[in-house]
Order: structure tokens, then C-alpha cells, then sequence
């Protein structure tokens, strides 16, 4: 994809603007989702945590959420995205799979490959993507940047975390947000202001705050110490209250950035779909934005926190209860740990969602 300047008005630390040649767009063809079964809710996390259900609701929007148990993986939810995602598309094939994930089964090797050869599409390239919240978005970005410059026709672009494997279930700040889940999507080549085309797509980074979000312990750092880690490192951390700042200004700066870049007004935008971070983070977005409520795509309530699978799960559940619909010009925007941000547009086209369960709050 051809890096553009970045146009007047939002600010030069809002990210970078990709555009596709108009000759060969990347197209959405194919969305999937999926959530393990088991559900937490938010009376289980008062049952074993200083916190109350009138704290979490009120704080984060969050009523019930989805969590992995002992024996499923990162892989294991990414496969079932991705899945319903290539049922949704009607392909078999593809040449590539990119896979966001924060949670990856292994240190090493990338996940990716594993999830590929279990789709039965073995022998393509297939690796992993890290940007934590906005990994969808960085993922989409990278397959996008496959079919524009030719390198594939077809590309899975999955993202899936357990971040309930990572959060220290003793935090209050992080165990009552996050959760676990997938999500994915099928891009194709097609050609510029098609539906499903990806329109302005906008990515950013500020790894001068990256101990904002940390798993302290597990990588190159702690071990060129030469210290052993500390008790509790090897889970993840969040400095919350910064965050939700940081969160609140890059997502609204990455889209009034790709809006403009799009030629479009946030009076333009029929659905808004964001990063369930947190309620309150997407009303204030949404209100910087002038995108009210009535516009904008949420699951929260019912799935909390998914890190990066959050985006395509969203859409996929949108697609499916008929809250996206064809012809919807859509906002999408992310943000997480680096910290790293992005925001994209597109048209949504016409898609059968894939056929697999959809969240619930059903306790299992
Ligand atoms: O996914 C991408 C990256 N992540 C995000 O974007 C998430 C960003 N951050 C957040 O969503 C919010 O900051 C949290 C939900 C993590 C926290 O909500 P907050 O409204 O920012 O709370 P706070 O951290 O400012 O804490 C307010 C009070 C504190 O008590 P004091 O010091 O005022 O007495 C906390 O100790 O709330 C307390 N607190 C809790 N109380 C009950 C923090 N967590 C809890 C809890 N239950 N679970």
C-alpha cells in the first residue's frame, strides 16, 4: 500500500494514513466470531473480589463475560473464527492468514501456522500480529498491504485473545474487564469504493507509554536483567485510570483522522463500531465525535473486554442481528497497549454471516 502524508487538521501524532491503489482494493468478503461457552458474571467476580456488580456495570458497562477453562487456547477460539468467517465467505482457500493476538499459544512458535494448518490451509504463510487491543486493526492493516501490493488474492485475518489467562485473577482494575473470544475476517482483491472495500485506514503507535500496558515478565527484558522475576510479573498490567485517558484521545484523534482522509463528516457515519474497552470510554469517544448512541455498535455488556478480537466479534454479531446492515458506511476504531491505535472506514457489503453461536449471557 502507498504510504500518504498525513492530511492538515488532526495532528501529526495521530498515525499514519494507508491507501490501496484504486486498481486493487482490499475487500471485506467474509466475517466470523465466536466465544468460548463458559460465562462469568459479574456476581461470580463479587463472590471472590472487593468489588460490587452496581461498580462493575456503572464503571465498565460490563454484565457477563465470556471465559476460556483449562484445555482451550488461544488457537482453539481463532480457529472457530476464523471458520465461520471462511463459511461466510464460501472459500476453502486462501493465501494467507495474519492472526492478532496478545495471548499467542507458545512464546514460540508464532500461533498462526497451527490455526492455518488445522483450517486445512496448510502451506500458505500464516503469522502472528502483536498490538495488543488494536491488533484487529494492525492485522487487517497487514492483509490489506498483502492484496494491494499483489502478494495475495485472499487473506484470513483473525484476532483472538484469552486474555483470562494473562490477567491476574487477584486485580480488580483488569479481572472485571477482561475476557475471552475471536473474531475474523476475509478480505479479497476487488477494486476502490466497492462495497466491503476498505476506504481510509489509519494506524499509530507511542512506545514512550508502553509501560502503560505490560506483562512485565516472559520476554528478552527480564531475562537480559538477569534478575528472576518477581511474584505476580508474569500477568498483566494496566495502569487504568491513564489508559482510559489515553484510550478516550487517540481513538477520537485516529477517527476524525481517517474521516478526514475518508472525505467523510461523523454525520456521514451510519454505525460506529469501537473497542469495547469500556462503556464509558465509547460514549465519550462517540460524544467527541458527534456519533450518538443510536449509531453505535456495542456488545459489552455481554462479552466485556476481548482485547483484540473485539472489533470483528462485534461485527460479526452485528451482521448477524441485523444491527449492521448492507450499504452502512461504518467507523471502526481501536486502541491498546504499545500504545498502539488505529481507526479504518468502509461501506459494509452484503454478508451472510457465518452460521456459529453468537454471545450470550447465559450462564452455562
Ligand atoms: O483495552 C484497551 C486498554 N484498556 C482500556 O482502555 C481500559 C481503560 N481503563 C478503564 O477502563 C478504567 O480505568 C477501569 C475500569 C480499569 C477503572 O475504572 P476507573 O473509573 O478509571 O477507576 P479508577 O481506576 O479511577 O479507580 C476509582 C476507584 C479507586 O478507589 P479509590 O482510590 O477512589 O478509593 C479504585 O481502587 O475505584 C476503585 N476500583 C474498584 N472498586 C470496585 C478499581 N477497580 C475496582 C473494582 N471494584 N473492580
Amino acid at each position: 500500500m502507498n504510504g500518504a502524508p498525513l492530511p492538515a487538521g488532526p495532528g501529526p501524532r495521530t498515525g499514519r494514513v494507508f491507501t490501496a491503489p484504486a486498481g486493487r482494493a482490499p475487500v471485506l468478503a467474509g466475517v466470523g466470531g465466536h466465544v468460548p461457552p463458559t460465562v462469568v458474571t459479574n456476581a461470580d467476580l463479587v463472590a471472590r473480589l472487593d468489588t460490587s456488580d452496581d461498580w462493575i456495570r456503572t464503571r465498565t458497562g460490563i454484565a457477563t463475560r465470556h471465559v476460556v477453562t483449562p484445555g482451550t487456547a488461544t488457537s482453539d477460539l481463532a480457529v472457530e473464527a476464523g471458520l465461520q468467517a471462511l463459511k461466510s465467505s464460501h472459500d476453502s482457500q486462501v493465501d494467507a492468514v495474519v492472526l492478532a493476538t496478545t495471548t499467542p499459544d507458545h512464546p514460540c512458535p508464532a500461533t498462526a501456522p497451527a490455526v492455518a494448518a488445522r483450517l486445512g490451509l496448510g502451506g500458505v504463510p500464516a503469522f502472528d500480529v502483536a498490538a495488543v487491543c488494536a491488533g484487529f486493526l494492525y492485522a487487517l492493516a497487514t492483509g490489506a498491504g498483502h492484496i494491494a501490493t499483489g502478494l495475495a488474492d485472499r487473506v484470513l485475518v483473525i484476532a483472538a485473545d484469552a486474555f483470562t489467562t494473562i490477567v491476574d485473577p487477584d486485580d480488580r482494575g483488569t479481572a472485571v474487564i477482561f475476557a475471552d473470544g475471536a473474531g475474523a475476517v476475509v478480505l479479497r482483491a476487488g477494486t476502490a469504493g466497492e462495497p466491503g472495500a476498505l476506504g481510509s485506514l489509519v494506524l499509530g503507535s507511542d512506545g514512550e507509554l508502553s509501560d502503560l500496558i505490560t506483562v512485565p515478565a516472559g520476554g528478552s527484558r527480564q531475562r537480559a536483567s538477569g534478575l528472576a522475576p518477581r511474584p505476580g510479573e508474569e500477568y498483566f498490567r494496566m495502569a487504568g485510570r491513564a489508559t482510559y485517558r489515553h484510550a478516550v484521545e487517540r481513538m477520537t484523534a485516529a477517527s476524525l483522522h481517517a474521516l478526514a482522509d475518508a472525505g467523510w463528516r461523523p454525520g456521514d457515519v451510519d454505525r460506529f463500531a469501537a473497542h469495547q474497552a469500556n462503556a464509558r470510554i465509547l460514549a465519550a469517544v462517540s460524544e467527541r465525535l458527534g456519533i450518538g448512541p443510536a449509531r453505535q455498535l456495542s456488545n459489552i455488556e455481554h462479552v466485556g473486554n476481548t482485547g483484540g478480537a473485539s472489533i470483528p466479534l462485534l461485527l460479526d454479531q452485528s451482521a448477524a442481528d441485523g444491527s449492521l446492515k448492507a450499504g452502512d458506511r461504518l467507523l471502526l476504531t481501536a486502541f491498546g497497549g504499545g500504545l498502539s491505535w488505529g481507526a479504518a472506514t468502509l461501506t459494509w457489503p452484503e454478508l451472510q454471516p457465518g452460521p456459529g453461536p453468537r454471545p450470550t449471557s447465559r450462564t452455562t
